[in-house]
Order: C-alpha cells, then sequence, then structure tokens
C-alpha cells in the first residue's frame, strides 16, 4: 500500500450528461479498495445525476465539481457557488486545470482566490499544475510549477490545507488529451522536485502528507508504470475516465 493512499481521479470536463453518467455507473465495475479512493469530476449540470447513481448503486465512490466562484453568491452569470455544491452534498472541487488557465484566462491570482474560497468553504481542492512543451524542452519546466504554486505556497490558509485538504496534480500541458504521457521517470522527477519545494516552504510532514496525482494520457497501459514511482500517488485521468471499461481498468491496476 502507498503511505498516501492512491486516487484514482476522473476528469469528464464537457463530456457526458445526466442520462450517460447514469449509464457510466452502472456499467462500472466498482469494488472497494483499501487505502484507494476513487472520484469523478462531471459538469455541473451532472452533479446531481452522478450523486444520486452512485449511491443507487452502492458505488463509494467520490464526486467533484469541475470548477467553482469564488464569491458566495451574487450578480455572477453563469456561475456555481461553494453553498450551491454544498447543498446537493458536494465537498472536491478540482481547480487550476490548464484548460482553466488557456480558455478561460485563469491566472495563478484568480486561481489563489478560487482555492482560498473553496477551503474556507470546508471544500477539498485538487490543484493542477504543468508546463507546456516549450516551457519543458527550455529547462523551464520547475520554475514554471514554482511560479503556478507560489501565491499558494505563501499563503497561511494554503500552507495548513496543504496534506489535508489540498493536493495536487501534476499534468504536464503537453500530455494532456494527446496521446504523449510523461515517462515514469519523467513523471516522477518532476514529482520529486515538487515534493521537494513542498518540503523547503512547508516542511517535511506536511511534503509527505501531499498527494501528488500525475495527468496527462494515463491509460491503462501506462497507469501501472507510473503508480509504481514513489512520488506518484495517483492518477487525473481525462479520456480513458470517460468509458466504464478503462476507467474500471484503470481501478483494477490499483
Ligand atoms: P487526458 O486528460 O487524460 O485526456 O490527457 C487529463 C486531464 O486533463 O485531466
Amino acid at each position: 500500500m502507498k503511505p498516501r493512499g492512491i486516487l484514482l481521479a476522473g476528469n469528464w470536463k464537457m463530456n457526458h450528461g445526466p442520462a450517460s453518467a447514469r449509464g457510466f455507473f452502472e456499467g462500472l465495475p466498482f469494488s472497494k479498495k483499501p487505502g484507494a479512493t476513487m472520484r469523478v469530476y462531471p459538469s455541473f449540470l451532472t452533479l446531481q445525476a452522478a450523486l444520486d447513481a452512485v449511491k443507487a448503486n452502492g458505488q463509494e465512490i467520490e464526486i467533484g465539481a469541475q470548477n467553482f466562484h469564488a464569491e458566495k453568491s451574487g450578480a455572477f452569470t453563469g456561475e456555481v457557488s461553494g453553498p450551491m455544491l454544498e447543498e446537493i452534498g458536494i465537498q472536491q472541487v478540482l481547480l487550476g486545470h490548464s484548460e482553466r488557465r488557456q480558455y478561460f484566462a485563469e491566472t495563478p491570482a484568480v486561481i489563489l482566490k478560487k482555492t482560498l474560497s473553496a477551503l474556507h468553504q470546508g471544500f477539498e481542492v485538487l490543484l493542477c499544475i504543468g508546463e507546456t512543451l516549450e516551457e519543458r524542452n527550455s529547462g523551464q519546466t520547475i520554475s514554471v510549477l514554482t511560479h503556478q504554486l507560489e501565491s499558494t505556497l505563501a499563503d497561511p490558509t494554503c500552507a495548513e490545507a496543504f496534506g489535508k485538504t489540498l493536493h495536487l496534480a501534476y499534468e504536464p500541458v503537453w500530455a494532456i488529451g494527446t496521446g504523449v504521457t510523461a515517462s515514469p521517470a519523467q513523471a516522477q522527477e518532476t514529482h520529486a522536485s515538487l515534493r521537494a519545494l513542498l518540503t523547503r516552504t512547508l516542511g517535511q510532514s506536511t511534503a509527505d502528507a501531499v498527494q501528488i496525482l500525475y495527468g496527462g494520457s494515463v491509460t491503462p497501459a501506462n497507469f501501472a508504470e507510473l503508480l509504481a514511482c514513489p512520488d506518484i500517488d495517483g492518477g487525473l485521468v481525462g479520456g480513458a475516465s470517460l468509458k466504464p471499461d478503462s476507467f474500471g481498468a484503470l481501478w483494477n491496476l490499483i
């Protein structure tokens, strides 16, 4: 068993409405595994159907939201707040995904604001970071990741939450949805550097408690090798989380 446990999280992005989510969970072979958690992040519209489906099927699967507005209510057309999510029983949020950064102009400051609001409201946050191919090729991976994390690391609320209600997903942008995954050695090297950064800033025991998931073209063909790496605590999976067969196969590799 891994020291921090294993989290297998599916990021459905803008896929699966309520009816297809029900079909997904019906077709998903799920059995409890000690030290492992399965979580799915459906769209806002699908959250309730997903919660109902896992309950009806007796599946202990966590359901989280892919986004979240930092304000609790007000004139923010098209947005969804923490109290709304809490009302239907959501306790998990995914923040900082590279698609939010790239297509919705979420800067580190915006992401920090959302993260703080989520933590203050009692949500558990999985915070995504990752470098582009250009940044990797020019040797900037660690400095980019450090920059993405530095305001979070410097914030006392986040510092206190790390390893408890705040965990990380390392997702190299060049590996997301491309079929090109980081090699286990590349991923482990980056995860180890991230843990070293956490150790320097927050101390060893906090760093040891933070789950760092790998994301980017995870499939049943590469997941076992990635999971074998000491600093990889699970996977954040897009494409391979959409079908019960492939997501179930990933779960079976744990
Ligand atoms: P992918 O997406 O598994 O399809 O590469 C991962 C993600 O964006 O979280």
